[in-house]
């Protein structure tokens, strides 16, 4: 397949968007990005400091208007990456409208103008979780055949959102493909998220609230190998397809606490079990034998490596946790865990 030069990438001020933009600048010498994103509680500038603005354009817009997404679409693009989401499965149970109306019409409103504009390929970056909760077996993994059975509000619109993709592959034609990844861990991840939240409360010698009796499983993976893995799904993935993404690395949520606090030097004392989150998922678990054979990914750090590097950048970038932990975050923290 010819390079994909003109890269549309929606949701590239927040997490796993911002990693994206970084990597793929890097990779594709002479790609041009429009980074399109509008800046919700989980978007930040902060987050694309330093980038090559010859090469990198930010618009702020929200997927949802048609009109602004065909404007910053107007000269067309080889690939739209779509990131831009609401992800928090906690805040979708709070309230689910912002979910649906994200994550399920704005990427209705991307396929259409994905169509309109003649873009060569739509990657739709989702995730394990519209696959369900996996029982506690060594032998049950998640693959590309796993039948959807989404849980919260946050999983079933993305469960949707494929869908959408789907349907428009199969009735329009549109060149789609899916990534579907786990649990991404490193640097600049908004610190409502569990690894950041840890962090951020540890290095303040503040309790660690984990949910329940800790014993749900979580398979993890360093932001950077799963950006290589859409990076490669966009590139040479076969049309129509999907991926599960995955380092082979289950834990947890009690262990992955434990780990945190003892390379941070704190105590296991800092951990509180607090109440479960509702309709909690027990287990993720993905089995990514599809992308390694055919498509030669595998992800370059280990469990070991990757948290070493988490735990030194919020160590160096103390400002960007307290301006992340500014405002609205406070409310919400006293929201869901019932204090400041
Ligand atoms: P994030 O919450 O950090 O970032 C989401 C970004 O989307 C923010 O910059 C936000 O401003 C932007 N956005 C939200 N609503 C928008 C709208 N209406 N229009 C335009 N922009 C909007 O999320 P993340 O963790 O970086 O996740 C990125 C994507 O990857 C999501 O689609 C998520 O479902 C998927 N995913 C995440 C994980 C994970 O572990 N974080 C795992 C698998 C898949
Ligand atoms: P999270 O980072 O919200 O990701 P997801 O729900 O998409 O997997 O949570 C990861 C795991 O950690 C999940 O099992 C819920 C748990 N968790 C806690 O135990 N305490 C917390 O404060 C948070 C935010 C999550």
């Amino acid at each position: 397949m010819r390079e994909m030069k003109k890269l549309f990438v929606t949701g590239g001020a927040g997490f796993i968007g911002s990693a994206f933009v970084r990597l793929a600048l890097e990779e594709i010498p002479d790609c041009q990005i429009i980074n399109f994103d509008a800046l919700t509680y989980a978007g930040n500038l902060d987050n694309l400091e330093g980038l090559d603005e010859r090469r990198h354009r930010f618009v702020r817009g929200d997927i949802c208007d048609d009109d602004a997404v065909l404007a910053a679409l107007e000269e067309g693009a080889d690939a739209v990456v779509n990131f831009a989401a609401e992800s928090h499965v906690d805040r979708s149970i709070h309230s689910a409208g912002d979910f649906i109306r994200t994550n399920v019409l704005g990427t209705q409103v991307l396929l259409d103008a994905a169509r309109e504009r003649k873009v060569r390929r739509f990657v739709q970056v989702s995730t394990d979780e519209v696959m369900g909760s996996l029982p506690e077996r060594d032998d049950a993994f998640f693959t590309e055949e796993s039948p959807f059975e989404p849980n919260s509000p946050y999983s079933a619109s993305k469960a949707a959102a494929e869908h959408l993709c789907r349907a428009a592959r199969h009735t329009h034609g549109l060149d789609t493909v899916v990534t579907r990844c786990g649990n991404n861990y490193g640097p600049r991840q908004f610190p409502e998220k569990f690894l950041p939240l840890m962090l951020s409360n540890a290095m303040c010698d503040e309790p660690v609230p984990v949910y329940g009796d800790g014993r749900n499983v979580r398979d993890w993976i360093h932001v950077e190998d799963h950006c290589r893995a859409i990076l490669a799904v966009m590139r040479r993935g076969r049309a129509g397809e999907t991926y599960n993404v995955g380092a082979r690395n289950e834990r947890r949520n009690v262990e992955v606490a434990e780990s945190v606090l003892n390379a941070l030097g704190k105590p296991p004392s800092l951990i509180k079990f607090v109440k479960d989150r509702p309709g909690h998922d027990r287990r993720y678990a993905i089995n990514p034998a599809k992308i390694e054979r055919e498509l030669g990914w595998r992800p370059l750090e280990t469990w070991e490596s990757g948290l070493e590097k988490t735990i030194r950048w919020y160590k160096e970038n103390a400002e960007w946790v307290a301006r992340a932990r500014n405002g609205a975050y406070r409310e919400y923290y006293a929201k869901q865990y019932g204090t400041t």
